[in-house]
């Protein structure tokens, strides 16, 4: 990646997750927090777990928007409009944001195997709608379990990219695979994100039933591997 990648809500395990294994990758992580204090908190964490100190840093969340034009979103379903709203004009122009949010019942006190309803159709859809004009989204690792990015080993997990924006497609899909174990899927248009995060919760119910932590997924009859960008060409 050309620059840092900004991480909100980076000090829950997803973000902090993620960031961990894009700083092994050689990347550059900015963590955003709504606390300052917890955002270097979690920096300093990921520093010593990695070794790269210099790659790591810790900020309130429109801080580390400001900072960087690819932003991932690791946000509950709860506060994802909410702070959106807040970072509107904390994004650069141009900007790619990268969505992982699940809108899953348990945001709002109900079944992590349940999913709420989205207005717009997805969690990705209603952050594509809230984002300044200009700012690009893509839908991805929503099917990437928290538990498997901690482990130390490759995560054995398909990531389905959606998007109707190539640059953000490929942004996406790039971040993927600088995951080992990992392989990005081209999933066609954003509003294909309403099926991706339905599978998450069907991942905590397929958790739950076989008394596992990392359930995740892989597609069959494609080929082993895919580059992020050839990936790219058709959509639907
Ligand atoms: N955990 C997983 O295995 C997993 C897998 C795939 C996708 N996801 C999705 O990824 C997202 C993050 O998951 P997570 O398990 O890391 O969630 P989480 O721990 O509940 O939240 C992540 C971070 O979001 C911030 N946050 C919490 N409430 C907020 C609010 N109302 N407004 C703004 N920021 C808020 C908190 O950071 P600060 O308090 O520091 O601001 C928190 O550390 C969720 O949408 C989840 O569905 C999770």
């Amino acid at each position: 990646m050309s620059g840092p990648i900004a991480i909100v809500g980076g000090t829950g395990p997803e973000g902090s997750g993620l960031a961990r294994r894009w700083v092994h990758a050689g990347e550059t992580v900015i963590i955003g927090s709504r606390d300052a204090q917890r955002a270097e908190r979690t920096a300093a964490q990921i520093a010593e777990k990695t070794k790269a100190g210099d790659r790591v840093r810790g900020m309130v969340n429109a801080e580390a928007v400001e900072a960087s034009s690819l932003v991932v979103l690791t946000v509950p379903f709860s506060g994802q409009a909410a702070i959106l709203k807040q970072l509107k004009s904390a994004f650069r122009p141009g900007a790619v944001l990268i969505d992982a949010t699940v809108p899953l019942a348990a945001t709002v006190g109900g079944r992590a195997s349940r999913t709420l309803g989205v207005w717009q159709g997805s969690a990705a859809e209603q952050a594509a709608e809230l984002v300044p004009k200009g700012v690009a989204v893509a839908a991805a690792f929503q099917n990437l379990s928290a538990e498997l990015l901690d482990s130390q080993t490759p995560v054995d997990c398909d990531v389905i990219v959606c998007s109707d924006d190539e640059r953000a497609r490929r942004a996406a899909a790039e971040l993927a695979e600088k995951i080992p174990g990992v392989r990005p899927l081209n999933g066609g248009k954003l509003e294909n994100a309403r099926i991706v995060e339905q599978l998450t919760a069907l991942l905590v119910t397929l958790n739950l039933k076989h008394r596992a932590h990392g359930a995740g997924i892989r597609i069959t009859g494609l080929p082993d591997r895919i580059s992020g960008v050839g990936n790219t060409e058709s959509s639907g």
